[in-house]
């Protein structure tokens, strides 16, 4: 599989009248070809999930590989938008909270392996870390462009809820991987 070719059908379900279904659907189906989209990726280094692996970015669609190293765990945050992942490789737990609000309340968790797909809607915020010795690697999916969009992120500790900013978050994420587990 090319990159264009990943760029292409997620940009087509994006055209969607519904592109959230729309993706899971593309995502869904490139579930048999995760091996091939690990190598198509293999040239995005870099950890966390930021702008350094993004692939594809517009106004309403940013594609990114994220890399979690053992150990790591983000602090609760939401995307402004909807998000899926397909993850490639390694293992990665998700918890995922209601924002009604502002407020964090913790709903459910789930954890992926090589081929599972988590959507997430607008209002969902998660907590992701690896879980296991190799890193946890997926392919992120997001119906917006996240590094314009209003953004919130949470104080691992404290629940405060933040305007995303990413050399917060660096820190915020720091503290949310020394923790023992996501915030109750
Ligand atoms: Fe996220």
């Amino acid at each position: 599989m090319k990159i264009h070719e990943l760029v292409t059908l997620c940009a087509l379900a994006r055209e969607s009248a519904d592109p959230m279904a729309a993706m899971r659907e593309v995502l869904e189906n490139l579930r048999s070809k995760v091996g091939e989209i690990e190598q198509a990726l293999s040239y995005v280094s870099g950890t966390g999930g930021n702008a350094r692996q993004v692939f594809y970015r517009s106004p309403d669609l940013t594609l990114l590989k994220v890399r979690f190293p053992n150990g790591r765990r983000t602090p609760p945050h939401d995307h402004g938008t909807w998000a899926s992942i397909l993850l490639l490789s390694g293992e990665e737990k998700n918890t995922l909270y209601r924002t009604d609000d502002g407020k964090l309340r913790r709903a459910s968790e789930v954890t992926l392996t090589r081929g599972s797909i988590l959507t997430m809607r607008a209002e969902t915020a998660h907590v992701a870390e690896c879980l296991g010795d190799t890193p946890a690697i997926g392919l992120h999916v997001y119906g917006g462009d996240i590094f314009e969009l209003p953004r919130r992120m949470w104080h691992p500790q404290t629940l405060t809820a933040h305007p995303l900013d990413w050399a917060l978050y660096e820190n915020f994420a720091q503290m949310a991987s020394a923790a023992a587990g996501a915030p109750p």
